[in-house]
């Protein structure tokens, strides 16, 4: 889906001649310390951040020029860094905005939040009237897990989904992108600092340092652990 893609803030260079795939259905991990390019990666996926050359495609298409509601649309599922909670917005209204992700001057953000959200996370459906701020670090992971779940997409993008969550709840939000992968049949990038939880998901890894992908593999067979060392180096 990436095919030599490139990216820069200004004059300084971000990434370069990134080659990544995603297979239908398929996890994949993207591994890296600080500062490496993760999240910019992320966003030229997204349509966040312009690639400045390469391409982005999907379902073989491209679609490099694309506004960002026009990839939703396509089916992409953005779960961002921080998780992009508003805090003063109600549960059902936070998780309405990504129906309004889609574009369309807001107005789908009037429709009903889809039942398979509610049914993947019954949590949300009983603090529907609460306040986004006031709930817990994973439930408002749950949150924005789900908000990128109302959209269908065929892809489901989360950035560093366990950043700031107690272990106790790391668990659950593992099983929750297990149970979207087996029960919505949806392919998954996950940009991950934990080694365990993104082995415990992804059938592929790569690895970036300094905006290049530097190894890459699957992770059945392949011990974290000498992974783990490549992020050192
Ligand atoms: N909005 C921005 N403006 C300028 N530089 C940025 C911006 N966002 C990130 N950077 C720089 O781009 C590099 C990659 O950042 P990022 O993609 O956030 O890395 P990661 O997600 O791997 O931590 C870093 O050097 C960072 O300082
Ligand atoms: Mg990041």
């Amino acid at each position: 889906m990436l095919e030599g893609v490139c990216a820069a803030y200004g004059e300084s260079q971000v990434l370069y001649d990134i080659h990544l795939h995603i297979e239908s259905g398929e996890a994949v991990t993207l591994l890296g310390r600080n500062g490496v390019g993760k999240t910019t990666l992320l966003r030229t996926i997204v349509g966040l951040h312009p690639a400045s050359r390469g391409k982005v495609c999907f379902d073989n298409e491209e679609i490099s020029k694309l506004p960002a509601y026009e990839r939703v649309r396509k089916g992409i599922g953005y779960v961002p860094q921080g998780r992009g909670i508003f805090p003063h917005l109600t549960v059902e209204e936070n998780l309405r905005m990504g129906l309004a992700a889609l574009g369309g001057r807001g107005k789908s953000a009037r429709h009903s939040v889809p039942d398979h959200v509610y049914e993947l996370f019954p949590a949300l459906r009983q603090m529907r009237r609460r306040k986004g701020g006031v709930l817990s670090g994973g439930e408002q992971q749950q949150l924005a897990i789900g908000r990128a779940l109302v959209t269908r997409p065929k892809l489901l993008i989360l950035d560093e989904p366990t950043e700031g969550i107690q272990p106790s709840i790391v668990q659950q939000i593992e099983q929750a992108i297990n149970d979207i992968r087996a029960e919505l049949r949806i392919a998954v990038l996950l940009v991950e600092q934990y080694l365990d939880f993104a082995w415990a998901i992804a059938d592929r890894f790569y690895v970036m340092r300094a905006g290049r992908v530097v190894d890459q593999g699957k992770t059945k067979g392949r011990d974290a652990e000498t992974v783990a060392h490549l992020l050192k180096v």
